[in-house]
């Protein structure tokens, strides 16, 4: 992940603009109103750019967790307001709770159930009995089909990016795929460059996200986004500290 979240950590802004994460966050903050009403801190598990984090935060006081320093400084810069703290999923442990613990897209990185286990019990030491955890998934086995899309957008001057992003199904009976990337990259002088990157990314069924969330010590509830993209509604998985 050294390309996509180190070297071009910068380029995040123009790679995912933070428009577009608008819609998907009130819907976000619209199901934990609905289930939480009274939450009022949140800690977000993987939060790279902190595009999420940016509409995130009008409504809960944030402390923003990602494996990637430079992800964390692109994010900082729209977020001064938030904590920022490195860490791996896995094994966070800040020692203090939060009433929500979020997981957005980062969570495909899990690609075990042992990854997937260990980031649930770190959502859980993170909350007080009664807390919510929230995991978003971009996709659970029964939705999934493998796709094609293009994306990226121009910057100031001849800055641009643009970028295919490939995705590959896990092999029959595994639970890993493959999103390649590939990037072209305009400097500012107008220079281009390519870099590719391939990242594995995890892909459950349903039944296996709420087996690993009971067995970790939540009561569960699915519910279906409602979005108007142009997209399979994603599952999200509500787990209720016990
Ligand atoms: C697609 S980006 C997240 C973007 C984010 N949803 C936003 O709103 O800007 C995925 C992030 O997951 C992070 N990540 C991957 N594995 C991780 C792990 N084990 N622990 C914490 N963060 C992780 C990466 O460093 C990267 O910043």
């Amino acid at each position: 992940m050294k390309i996509f979240y180190e070297e071009l950590a910068p380029w995040w802004p123009l790679l995912s603009p933070v428009e577009d994460y608008a819609a998907e966050a009130a819907e976000f903050i619209r199901i934990i109103e609905e289930k939480f009403p009274a939450a009022r801190t949140m800690l977000e598990l993987g939060s790279g750019g902190g595009h999420n984090a940016f509409y995130l935060k009008r409504r809960f006081a944030m402390t923003l967790t990602d494996l990637s320093k430079e992800m964390l400084r692109v994010s900082g810069r729209i977020n001064p307001e938030c904590r920022h703290m490195e860490g791996d999923m896995r094994t966070l442990d800040l020692g203090g709770t939060f009433d929500v613990v979020f997981a957005h897209d980062a969570i495909d990185y899990m690609t075990t159930e042992t990854d997937l286990r260990a980031v649930m019990a770190a959502a859980r030491r993170h909350l007080e009995p009664g807390g919510l955890a929230m995991f978003v998934p971009d996709h659970v086995k029964e939705r999934y089909s493998p796709e094609t899309s293009c994306g990226g957008t121009d910057g100031e001057g001849r800055r641009a990016l643009r970028c295919l992003e490939w995705t590959m199904a896990p092999d029959p009976g595994e639970t890993a795929g493959v999103t390649h990337y590939c990037f072209l990259v305009r400097e500012a002088d107008g220079s281009t460059r390519f870099l590719h990157e391939s990242h594995p990314f995890g892909l459950f069924p349903r039944e296996t996200w709420v087996r690993l969330l009971e067995q970790t010590g939540f009561s569960v509830e699915t519910v279906e986004e409602r979005t108007l993209e142009e997209r399979t509604p994603r599952l999200i998985f509500l787990g209720r500290k016990i």
